[in-house]
């Protein structure tokens, strides 16, 4: 479990420690976590851009993504998601709030290595409490309440050991509203600039 104070060292050790020159911040984790709402806080408050994946996924297919996966099936959606991730590597100043499969591809991390990764995690209790209503999220399927828990359950066991490679984990708390998580984050990311950049050239 991480408190605020321990987020706040965490990521300043950690981004001091890999010397990220931290200019973009990719949001990851299971869906319903939190990514798009706490990104555009996180954005907002440091002065930065926010682009979510799935938004430009939408627009650049002019369908929902539902519709995306029922007429062209999941692995051109997968493809999608890696071809309009791959021009954010040169963006700056920009917060990316991901899919929630999007780090469970391989070949997504030779671009999410250019900013630093952040895994909101939650706990699969609270994500089924967030989604047990949704049905607009293909990934979920049509399926009881009680499937629909072990189903989260299971997809999170498997993409769990991608979104642990993550720089950093800050735990999406049911009791923590977004904007405090929001707000803990932005000033640990103006921290770790401020720092490298008073850091002597060589
Ligand atoms: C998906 C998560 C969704 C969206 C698509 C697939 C997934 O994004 O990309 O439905 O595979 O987990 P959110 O995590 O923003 O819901």
């Amino acid at each position: 479990m991480f408190y605020p104070l321990e987020n706040f060292l965490q990521v300043f050790v950690v981004a001091s420690y890999l010397n990220i020159q931290v200019n973009k911040i990719f949001l990851i984790g299971f869906m319903g976590c939190g990514k798009s709402t706490i990104g555009r806080l996180l954005a907002n408050q440091l002065d930065w851009n926010f682009i979510d994946l799935d938004e430009q996924i939408v627009a650049h297919e002019q369908m929902p993504i539902e519709q995306i996966f029922a007429v062209h099936g999941e692995p051109y959606f997968r493809t999608l998601e890696l071809a309009l991730l791959e021009p954010l590597r040169s963006h700056e100043k920009m917060v990316v709030a991901l899919g929630g499969g999007t780090p469970a591809q391989e070949a997504a991390w030779s671009i999410l290595c250019h900013g630093l990764t952040i895994y909101l995690r939650c706990h699969p209790d609270e994500l089924f409490r967030r989604l047990k209503d949704d049905h607009q999220r293909p990934m979920l399927g049509r399926m009881p309440p009680y499937e629909r828990l072990l189903h989260i359950k299971n997809l999170l066991t498997l993409r769990e050991p991608f979104y642990c490679r993550a720089d950093f984990t800050v735990d999406s708390f049911a009791e923590h509203p977004p904007a405090e998580t929001a707000a803990i984050v932005a000033q640990l990311v103006r921290e770790s600039v401020l720092r490298k950049q008073k850091r002597p050239q060589n």
